[in-house]
């Protein structure tokens, strides 16, 4: 969960109105809110840090599975019984939980004031004065919010969303069902969004989409986005998530390969090591083929990171399928990887096919592939000690306020002792320690 507390300076304080946002889930989860927070300064809005502040108070929420949903319905259910009587505080959902439950959410959250989903933001200034229960949850195929300057908040990584919704429906995904159908964003619209971008100071940018690379507009393909974005001045970095395996081509491994600032790092979700299972999800590859494009991938970019989403416990899936996972995973030798229990979404495919995993099965699963997953990435970052890299410089460091930390290319953190280095430059930084999770080392005189 991340709380927003960009400012507009465009109104003065005395007519305004306090916006405070948490926001829940990916990436896109935090653009949109972006959105949300840029759309809501133009009707007199602004961030605060608090929710005892807030005379607007919205949750972006996250419908992937039943445990994020769980979260956002105890802690709106926590702000409601927070708020004070004598004050009309109005308190909504937003995003994927609310287009997931739709009205229902307000019948079910007595006190609940206002729902509204992902292509919905345009029209949260009508849904704020209203006076009952409102729902806005239409879900628009053309809604980009292209015109609506995102309020972006302080730091050297911007997002910037390049396509929304998702054609795929693989069988476990709610994805579809609550952002809709793809849809892609001018290119001329996104470039001139990346120099603003530069001008205002930020060095990264990441991509967003929900499968980034199945991004298209008129002539313009993923591939040919990447190298537009590579030519931007002040960008020193140019990153993307999440892309699908089966939208991956040549082109685009191309372009990771010759273009200067497209970082070195892919998240590239798997979901399975077998083959019954990646068909049973309709994930529209197999595991040779997917071995075959990292193989393309570290051919085109020696020094990629690699990191991955996997699933455990899918219906159906039998030891000998997860025990293909496993060794698919030590195989591909991921950086990172984010694992998951299979959670069954209402609506989906998969939803009311028998559960065949057990509650307690998942969780060993799950335990396994996130030990044997620590240990590879601690083997894989301590290799590295002894090497040099580049981090942009982001914060302090969180445990020692002299030492600084940052990303490097590969997208690892590395914390340092700096000899000169300033937030938002780039440092050298010679690696003396490594955990699975972090980089340890001294900038270079
Ligand atoms: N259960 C568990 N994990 C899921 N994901 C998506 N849907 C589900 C689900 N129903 C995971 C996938 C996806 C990531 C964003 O979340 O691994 O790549
Ligand atoms: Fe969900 Fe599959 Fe679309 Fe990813 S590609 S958002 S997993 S349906």
């Amino acid at each position: 969960m991340a709380s927003l507390s960009g400012t507009s300076d465009l109104h003065d304080a005395a007519v305004s109105k306090a916006l405070y946002v948490e926001t829940y889930g990916c990436q896109m989860n935090l653009a949109d809110s972006e959105v949300i927070v840029g759309a809501l300064a133009s009707e007199g809005y602004r961030c605060v840090e608090e929710p005892e502040q807030a005379d607007v108070i919205l949750l972006n929420t996250c419908s992937i599975r039943d445990h994020a949903e769980q979260r956002v319905a105890q802690r709106v259910r926590q702000l409601i019984a927070l708020r004070r009587d004598n004050r009309r505080v109005r308190i909504g959902l937003a995003g994927c939980v609310a287009q997931h439950r739709r009205e229902k959410l307000l019948e079910t959250i007595p006190g609940l004031d206002f729902v509204v989903g992902p292509d919905g933001y345009r029209r949260l200034g009508q849904l704020l004065a209203a006076d009952e229960p409102v729902a806005d949850v239409q879900l628009d195929r053309r809604e980009t919010y292209e015109d609506i300057a995102p309020a972006r908040g302080e730091g050297v990584r911007a997002w910037l969303t390049i396509m929304r919704g998702c054609n795929r429906f693989c069988t476990f995904c709610v994805v579809p069902y609550v952002r809709g159908r793809e849809r892609s964003i001018a290119t001329d619209v996104l470039i001139a969004d990346l120099r603003r971008v530069a001008e205002q100071g930020y060095k990264e940018v990441t991509l967003l989409g929900q499968t980034v690379n199945a991004y298209r507009s008129g002539d313009v393909d993923f591939a040919g986005l990447l190298r537009l974005c590579n030519e931007v001045e002040g960008i020193e970095r140019v990153r993307y998530t999440s892309p699908h395996p089966a939208d991956m081509n040549e082109r685009t491994i191309a372009a990771m390969g010759e273009c200067a600032k497209v970082a070195p790092y892919i998240h590239l979700p798997v979901q399975s090591g077998s083959d019954a299972v990646l068909e049973a999800m309709d994930r529209g590859h197999t595991v040779a083929e997917y071995r075959d494009l990292v193989a393309r991938l570290r051919e085109a970019v020696p020094d990629l990171a690699l990191s991955t989403d996997v699933i455990v416990g899918y219906p159906g899936e039998t030891e000998r399928d997860f025990e293909a996972t496993s060794a698919l995973m030590e195989e591909m030798a991921y950086d990172h990887a984010f694992l998951f229990k299979y959670s069954p979404r209402e609506g989906t495919r998969a939803y009311g096919t028998p559960d065949t995993v057990s509650e307690e099965e998942k969780g060993a699963r799950l335990e396994r592939l996130i030990a044997e997953q620590e240990e590879r990435a601690l083997g894989i970052n301590q290799r590295l000690v002894g090497t040099e890299t580049e981090v942009l410089v982001e914060s302090t460091a969180k445990r020692q306020p002299d030492w600084l930390a940052g990303k490097n290319p590969q997208f690892k953190t590395v914390v340092f002792e700096p000899s000169g280095a300033r937030l938002g430059e780039l440092a050298r930084v010679r690696i003396e320690a490594a955990s699975s999770h972090t980089l340890r080392g001294r900038e270079k005189q």
